[in-house]
């Protein structure tokens, strides 16, 4: 087995990565100072995920996030990590109405920010025909099966996929699918493991896995809950490998209270 773990540049080494069983790492990022900090760790690849519109902008669900704010958020992303594989977020409502819109929107990602690819959820007819259009025409594509937050409206909240057996078909035809529209690897989200591991079999292209167990090709997680930003929310699926929100709390508390003992500015702070 190849053991070097040349850096991501191309759809190409995403897919020598799973021909090698090389697990990917790829990570959620919205800000410049995110990606600067990100850009100095291994990870493999950087998602601006529509997931900014919850941990970002505040919102409960993903829905209100525009194609200018995916376009804006990429664009912060890429400056802070020149050097990272970027993927772009399709937002909701950027392909849904029409095929066209879709490519539009994408090559809008593609031409305004300097993102490597752009991500879509789901197989719905028209969105594979955008999909096999955008990689005829050398746009790298990736998939999103699985948990799709973006129809959670019409699939009741957010539920464990694959559970019975149509739903393990159904998913395996999607995965096919979507690899067979050109797609160079696919997220597979909160799935038993079980089945993402058997999808992942069937595929010659990596699956990137969240909720979904140790069997995928690799692991995307959503960068502030690795992080521990948020005390208020704890996914199972999120293993948070820091817990920064009490000292943000804490440097945030100790300023207060050297402001009103008048401690800070100290000499070193100030100009004579
Ligand atoms: O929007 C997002 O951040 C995502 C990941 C959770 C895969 O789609």
């Amino acid at each position: 087995m190849q053991t070097d773990r040349a850096r991501l540049r191309y759809p190409a080494d995403w897919i020598r990565r799973r021909e090698n069983r090389q697990p990917i790492s790829v990570l959620t990022a919205y800000d410049a100072t995110m990606a600067r900090l990100l850009a100095r760790s291994p990870v493999d690849a950087l998602l601006v995920g529509d997931t900014v519109g919850m941990v970002i902008q505040g919102h409960n669900s993903t829905l209100p996030v525009t194609l200018d704010e995916i376009i804006y958020h990429c664009r912060l992303v890429r400056r802070g990590a020149p050097e990272k594989f970027l993927i772009g977020d399709m937002p909701f409502g950027s392909y849904q109405a029409d095929a066209t819109d879709g490519i539009r929107a994408a090559i809008r990602i593609m031409k305004e920010t300097g993102a490597d690819a752009v991500k879509f959820e789901g197989t719905h007819p028209d969105t594979l025909h955008c999909i096999r259009k955008l990689t005829a025409q050398g746009v790298p594509v990736m998939g999103h099966i699985g948990l799709t937050p973006q129809s959670f409206l019409n699939t009741s909240g957010f539920k464990l996929q694959g559970r019975s057996d149509d739903d393990q078909r159904r998913l395996l035809s999607e995965a096919l699918a979507l690899q067979d529209a050109g797609c160079f690897a696919m997220v597979i989200e909160l799935c038993v493991a079980r089945v993402a591991g058997e999808i992942t079999e069937q595929l010659s292209i990596p699956t990137i896995g969240i909720g979904a167990g140790p069997y995928t090709s690799g692991q995307v997680q959503v960068s502030n809950d690795l992080l521990g930003l948020d005390p208020d929310f704890h996914a199972r699926h999120a293993r948070q490998f820091a817990s920064l929100a009490q000292p943000i709390v804490d440097a945030a508390g100790a300023y207060h209270q050297a402001v009103i003992t008048r401690e800070f500015p100290d000499k070193n702070h100030y100009f004579d």
